[in-house]
């Protein structure tokens, strides 16, 4: 679990005196922060002391083992060691940074660490700070990476973050669309945790306040306001909580499929799927159509048209990998509900 955990408007205020004492001499914080900041008057409220230095995190793409090496490497080479790594983003900046902090002490490519419980040291220290609610990645035990030759976490003890900061402040901005997209993967995440097989008592706990959180925000509400960004920020918490303890489903392991062929995004990728999968979560998939008509928001059609065999087996094979989303979902016989051509039906309907 996240070490320590920060909470409250304007909180983002108090990073300075909470990262001072993890200084280590003549070893610089490393900030690495999402690239829609760039030009932002914001970057001017880091608290740079010393030796300590800003990246640009490109979230263009989602996170690939390559860059997250890149990075890693280039600050080993540069600095030798640094103090710690605070990651200011949404989800693929939340990840970058989780990422890196492991590779700076682990030796190799991340690409070596995606899977369970192989990362073998703890990072440097890292914080989570961030700008997009839903994900959950700030309090996930892994870092969602494309690699080589799979999309896998690295999902181990050392992933989490040490400290995050939750200011629903910084999540205002966000466009209307982006911020829908991001919130649905809570929603999804809730709906897949607690209708799962390996579903208990503390990922229900957290997963039916998550959900409550999600319909007074999407469902309930007719505007956005401060309180839409301070209970969404809460919702992504307890919905990442939530899973922390048991695992997602077949929105999921088939939005991974779409997202390593065709680069589709996380949070819009599941919706495209969420869309589809009436058969499985039926009233899920209800709710969520209404949140999509009331929201006004758009979720593509037929992307998958035109495809050839060559790359539905892609995403077919990229997708039953996910064997514990699978068998969450459908049990210990998924392999004989969701077989091959099961899932070619599904991804043809995309
Ligand atoms: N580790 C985990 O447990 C976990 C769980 C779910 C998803 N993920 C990962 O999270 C990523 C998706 O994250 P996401 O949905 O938060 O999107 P994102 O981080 O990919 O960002 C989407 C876009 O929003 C911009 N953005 C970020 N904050 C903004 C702000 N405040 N205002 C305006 N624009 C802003 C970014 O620059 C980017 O263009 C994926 O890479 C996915 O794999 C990880
Ligand atoms: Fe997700």
């Amino acid at each position: 679990m996240v070490g320590y955990v920060v909470y409250g408007r304007s909180s983002f205020n108090q990073l300075d005196e909470i990262i001072a004492p993890h200084r280590i001499e003549g070893k610089p914080m490393i900030f690495l922060v999402d690239h829609f900041f760039e030009d932002k008057p914001f970057l001017a409220r880091i608290p740079i002391r010393g030796n300590d230095q800003v990246f640009s995190a490109d979230v263009t793409h989602e996170p690939k083992t390559a860059y997250v090496d890149e990075l890693a490497d280039h600050l080993k080479e540069k600095f030798g060691m640094v103090s710690g790594i605070i990651g200011i983003g949404g989800g693929s900046t939340m990840d970058l940074t989780k990422a890196v902090s492991l590779m700076m002490t682990n030796p190799g490519s991340s690409a070596d660490y995606q899977g369970w419980d192989l990362v073998k040291f703890p990072g440097v220290y890292k914080v989570g700070v961030p700008t997009l609610s839903g994900t959950g990645a700030e309090v996930s035990r892994t870092t969602v990476l494309t690699g080589p030759t799979k999309k896998l976490g690295m999902n181990s003890d050392f992933t989490p973050f040490d400290q995050i900061i939750l200011d629903p402040e910084l999540t205002s901005n966000a466009p209307v669309n982006q911020r829908f997209y991001t919130g649905m993967d809570c929603y999804i995440h809730c709906i897949e945790s607690l209708t799962g097989t390996y579903l208990n008592e503390f990922s229900k706990s957290y997963g039916e306040r998550a959900l409550e959180l999600c319909r007074k925000v999407f469902v309930k509400k007719d505007h956005w306001d401060d309180e839409s960004d301070d209970q969404l920020m809460m919702a992504s918490y307890a919905g990442g909580m939530s899973i922390a303890y048991s695992q997602v489903g077949v929105a999921h392991a088939v939005s991974y499929g779409l997202s390593y062929l065709l680069g589709i995004k996380h949070g819009i990728g599941n919706c495209i799927v969420f869309d589809k999968l009436e058969e499985f979560y039926p009233e899920g998939v209800k709710e969520f159509k209404f949140m999509v008509e009331k929201n006004k928001i758009d979720i593509p059609q037929k992307i998958t048209r035109g495809l050839t065999d060559e790359q539905f087996n892609t995403m077919i094979n990229v997708s039953l990998g996910m064997k514990p989303l699978w068998e969450n979902a459908l049990g210990k016989d998924w392999e004989k509900i969701m077989t091959k051509e099961k899932l070619r039906t599904l991804f043809e309907k995309l």
